[in-house]
């Protein structure tokens, strides 16, 4: 097991990537911290992953700076030293620019941006030597350019930006910021299926298995020398 005893937390666990990357986590020895506004789901998942490792977690929301802070004090009286931190909060919505309304443009901005960097921020204290951040970001956010998804895809090209900033401010301290790109995932994840069955090279929407395994890979240490990256995880579908 590559995380065996090593403390993660994740922020942002909804239906998809969030418990996907929280079992992968758990299979390789992690303790789990998952951080999330909705308590009912988290509770189901802490009920339904119990039994593949030690799993908790704190009802938050760092959308706010005040939330963040809130939040990772919480985790800060569970967790001592956080090796890994995967901020997958993050939401979408779809509206060419005449239709966008100002709520639209700050529910992108306060999920995508606002809380990654609001959580990451408050979390620094409670980071050990030598831990791991990762972000998600998405492939509208690096190339391409899908009409009707100006909010969103700002807000991920923000989020790969602030990945290479970060690392650079950071990489003193020896914490490591990375992002994975996923292009389309499906939302739904069951634990233990065979998800390799669900799709093929060139799909373009795959399992969360399929990037929960890259955001785990970057918090062991067999990617101890990736820094700053920004990682596109979209089987070959570049269209
Ligand atoms: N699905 C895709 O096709 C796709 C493609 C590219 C990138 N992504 C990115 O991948 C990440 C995970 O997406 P997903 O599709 O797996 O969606 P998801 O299942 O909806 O997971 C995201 C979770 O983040 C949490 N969240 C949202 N805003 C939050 C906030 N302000 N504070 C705390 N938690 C917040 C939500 O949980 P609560 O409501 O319980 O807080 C939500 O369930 C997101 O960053 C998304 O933008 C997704």
């Amino acid at each position: 097991m590559r995380l065996e005893g090593k403390n993660v937390v994740v922020v942002g666990v909804g239906s998809g990537l969030g418990p996907a990357t929280v079992y992968f986590l758990l299979r390789e020895g992690a303790n789990v911290m998952m951080v999330s506004r909705t308590r009912d789901r988290l509770e189901e998942l802490k009920r339904q992953f119990s039994k593949y490792g030690k799993v908790d977690y704190t009802v938050g929301d760092p959308s706010t700076a005040k939330g963040a802070e809130a939040a990772m004090k919480a985790v800060a009286k569970k967790v001592k030293g956080i090796d890994g931190l995967a901020l997958l909060a993050g939401t979408y919505v779809d509206t060419p620019l005449p239709q966008m309304k100002e709520s639209d443009l700050d529910l992108m901005i306060n999920s995508n941006i606002r809380a990654p960097l609001n959580a990451l921020k408050a979390a620094l204290p409670n980071m050990s030597k030598q831990s791991s951040v990762v972000m998600v970001a998405s492939v509208l956010g690096l190339y391409g350019a899908a009409a009707g998804t100006v909010a969103y895809s700002a807000t991920k090209a923000a989020v790969a930006k602030s990945t290479e900033v970060l690392a650079a401010e950071l990489v003193g301290k020896g914490i490591r910021v990375n992002a994975v790109a996923p292009k389309s995932m499906n939302h739904d994840f069951e634990p233990e299926r065979d998800w390799k069955k669900m799709r093929k090279l060139g799909d373009q929407a795959c399992p969360p298995e399929d990037v929960a395994r890259v955001v785990t890979w970057l918090i062991t240490d067999e990617s101890e020398w990736v820094d700053g990256v920004v990682i596109p995880v979209h089987g070959g579908a570049r269209k």
